[in-house]
């Protein structure tokens, strides 16, 4: 998919590696001014490196001096903001827990990025966007936001709250030009999430066999097909659609998968 985004300039959060960094190379590669970042400078930096139009800061959304920091400093170089992408995101990956025993710690480390960092990045982005009359904000959910999963307390409450707050921004902001919009992947293949899906043997994981049985597609996502719907609602033609959440997890959650 192709659009033309030349002029625009776009802001993704955790863009280093995954997914953010395959959407940032896709508005790159489509014209867009990429502004990469990430919690370390060099990473972020390293990642721009190879991609026309990328530039890059240092940026952890749950340091609100940072996000203004960082806004400012987009502003003075290139003069407005117009894409957003809200991508940084956390998990437990290893010892899920079930709620009686999920550490307050953990709640609040996931919550803190997950929700309360792209509250504060929204909102930084919305007062420029609001002045300027025109902007989209693109939030990176999950199916799990939608259709919660076991032993993710945390996770699921955050994503949930992502999906919702995609409505209401898309109601309050609607009226300014701005539209939000959000994608629910399913499980992504990336650099972190590839050991936890292959054995040695280069096979899945039993566990990962069991889930794809759900998964009509029967392979998880790679992350360019999660950034070509971060393209597509980034595409100044795709201009009325607003407060919806795009699912983009191979027919995951599209009903129940299995005879019985
Ligand atoms: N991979 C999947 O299967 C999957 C499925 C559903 C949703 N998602 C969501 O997609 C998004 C990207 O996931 P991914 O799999 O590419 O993850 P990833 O771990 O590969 O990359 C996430 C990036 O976010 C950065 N980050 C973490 N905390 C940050 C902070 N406080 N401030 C700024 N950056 C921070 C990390 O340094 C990292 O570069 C996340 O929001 C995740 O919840 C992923």
């Amino acid at each position: 998919m192709r659009c033309d985004l030349s002029g625009r300039v776009s802001l993704v959060t955790g863009s280093a590696r995954g997914i953010g960094r395959a959407i940032a190379d896709r508005l790159a590669s489509n014209g867009a001014v990429a502004y990469y970042s990430d919690l370390s400078a060099d990473e972020a930096a390293a990642a721009a490196a190879g991609s026309p139009g990328g530039r890059s800061l240092a940026l952890d959304v749950t340091d609100p001096a940072a996000i203004a920091a960082a806004v400012g400093r987009i502003l003075a170089e290139v003069g407005r903001l117009d894409i957003l992408v809200n991508n940084a995101g956390v998990n437990t990956i290893a010892d899920r827990v079930a709620i009686d025993q999920f550490p307050r710690a953990e709640w609040d480390r996931i919550l803190g990025v997950d929700l309360t960092g792209l509250y504060e990045m929204s909102k930084a982005a919305a007062a420029v966007m609001r002045r300027q009359g025109s902007g989209r904000i693109i939030n990176i959910a999950s199916i799990a936001g939608l259709v919660p999963l076991r032993l993710q307390c945390a996770f699921v409450a955050a994503k949930a709250g992502v999906v919702n707050l995609t409505r209401a921004m898309a109601l309050e902001l609607g009226p300014a030009g701005v539209l939000v919009n959000g994608i629910a992947p399913g499980s992504t293949l990336t650099g972190g999430t590839r050991q936890l899906f292959y054995g040695d043997d280069g096979l899945y994981k039993e566990s990962v066999r069991r889930m794809l049985d759900h998964v009509p597609l029967d392979r998880p996502a790679t992350v360019d097909e999660i950034a070509v719907a971060a393209l597509f609602l980034a595409d100044p033609e795709n201009s009325y659609m607003t407060g919806h959440t795009l699912v983009v997890d191979g027919g995951w959650t599209a009903g129940y998968a299995r005879d019985f």
